[in-house]
């Protein structure tokens, strides 16, 4: 099964859990540039805001999702919902995308993070899980055996 890991991460925990998901499956990986800036205290205040507001963003990313069976795809939570670069990819890829895992990475309240990205894709994903920064290991071992047992490999 040809399959793409897709992510956004603006600390690299979200970047961590997509390049070893991608390396269990042999996968390629796409990062999603968020061309707003989101360091610094400034950026994390505007970051929460925009994710509350369900805003969207410029984005860059280089892969066609088109061209894969599954696209695998990573979003931190922002104030219990999806970062705007997720949102916006997922927006403009939604027709693109045949089947779809979703997992986000968090401090401990996802909110409604994967609901939302489900409803913007219109369409149910494979597979959706909460990762917590406190068992990373252990969450991203579940979610790559997840995926195994659904590809039957
Ligand atoms: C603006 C902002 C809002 C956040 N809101 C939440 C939240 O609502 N719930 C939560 O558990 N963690 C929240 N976090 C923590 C991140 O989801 C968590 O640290 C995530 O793993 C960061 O991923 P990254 O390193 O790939 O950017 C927030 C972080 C930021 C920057």
């Amino acid at each position: 099964m040809k399959t793409l890991v897709v992510f956004y991460s603006r600390s690299e925990t979200t970047k961590r859990v997509a390049q070893e998901v991608a390396r269990a499956f042999n996968a390629d990986i796409d990062e999603v540039i968020d061309k707003k800036p989101r360091k610094g205290i400034l950026g994390f205040l505007i970051a929460g805001y925009d994710a509350t507001r369900g805003k969207t963003t410029e984005i860059e990313f280089e892969k066609d999702p088109s061209s894969y069976d599954l696209v695998v795809i990573g979003t931190p939570v922002w104030n219990g919902r999806v970062t705007p670069a997720i949102r916006t990819y997922l927006l403009q890829n939604r027709e693109k995308i045949r089947n779809a895992a979703f997992f986000c990475t968090c401090a401990g309240r996802p909110g409604k993070c994967l609901e939302q990205m489900e409803g913007i894709l219109g369409k149910r994903p494979v597979l959706r899980k909460v990762l917590m920064k406190k068992r990373l290991k252990e969450g991203i071992k579940e979610f790559v055996e997840g995926l195994k047992t659904l590809s039957g490999s």
